[in-house]
């Protein structure tokens, strides 16, 4: 998807949301695209997206390669793009963003909260994702339970998961400690239900659990559950920092 090379003006439109091919091609039929000013003789044309001017309809396409889009992920939902019979992340994007292909990021239990980006970079996703990394991911969770500071030691020094891993060490702050605890936790790895057994390891249960921050991305606490918005581009760079060579880890 370089914005660098020809592509097809039928592929194009399709991934901005235009229609299926067929209706694109419907569109171009009846002269209503146009590029640099000429209607479009073909669905098949090569244009540069960067360079050429595409307009529908007499409207100028803004080219945008890649979305990003910051999800307030409601419990209920899965992090998947699709699924038989559960209600998905995507589902809750309207057909503009859904027909440029995002998926999310990662993946947040289907009973957790929060923070989850949803993007059509591929790279971006895998760098964030990659377990060299370390990306720290922030979490606020509600435990079952007196949380110790003995707890915060053991999650210091990194805990032996029921399956005989040790986890990496994680920040555990505690925020309010009773027979209900309120905690934030900082993890530099993603496990499956990492957290939760986490808690298990030190027998506790996460009773809430809602993801604050991911790298340098943090929630932004205007968005209700099931809300999102496209990321500024101050932070489209930030995460793209991520990738830059030397920050291995
Ligand atoms: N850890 C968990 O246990 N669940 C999540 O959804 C995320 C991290």
């Amino acid at each position: 998807m370089a914005a660098g090379q020809r592509q097809r003006l039928d592929k194009i439109l399709a991934r901005m949301g235009y229609g299926s091919r067929k209706e694109i091609k419907k569109l171009i039929k009846e002269k209503r695209v146009q590029v640099n000013g000429e209607p479009a003789e073909e669905p098949g044309l090569h244009v540069l997206p960067a360079r050429d001017r595409i307009e529908v309809d007499g409207t100028t396409l803004e080219y945008r390669p890649y979305i990003y889009l910051m999800l307030n992920k409601p419990r209920g939902v899965l992090s998947a793009t699709e699924d038989k019979s559960a209600e998905v992340v995507v589902d809750l994007l309207p057909s503009r963003y859904r027909a440029l292909h995002p998926f999310p990021v990662g993946r947040l239990d289907k009973d957790t909260e929060g923070l989850l980006l949803l993007t059509n970079d591929g790279r971006l996703a895998h760098r964030l994702l990659s377990p060299k990394k370390h990306v720290p991911k922030t979490y606020y969770a509600v435990i079952r339970g007196r949380v110790t500071e003995e707890d915060v030691e053991a999650f210091r020094r990194g805990v032996i998961l029921e399956d005989g891993y040790r986890t990496r060490p994680g920040d555990l702050k505690i925020l309010r400690s009773g027979l209900q605890s309120e905690v934030e936790l900082t993890i530099y790895e993603g496990k499956y239900h990492q957290v939760k057994r986490m808690f298990a390891a030190v027998g506790k249960e996460v009773t809430y659990l809602k993801r604050m921050s991911m790298g340098p991305l943090l929630l932004d606490g205007r968005l209700k559950p099931g809300e999102y918005r496209e990321l500024t581009e101050a932070e489209v760079a930030a995460l793209q920092g991520i990738d830059r060579p030397g920050s291995d880890g």
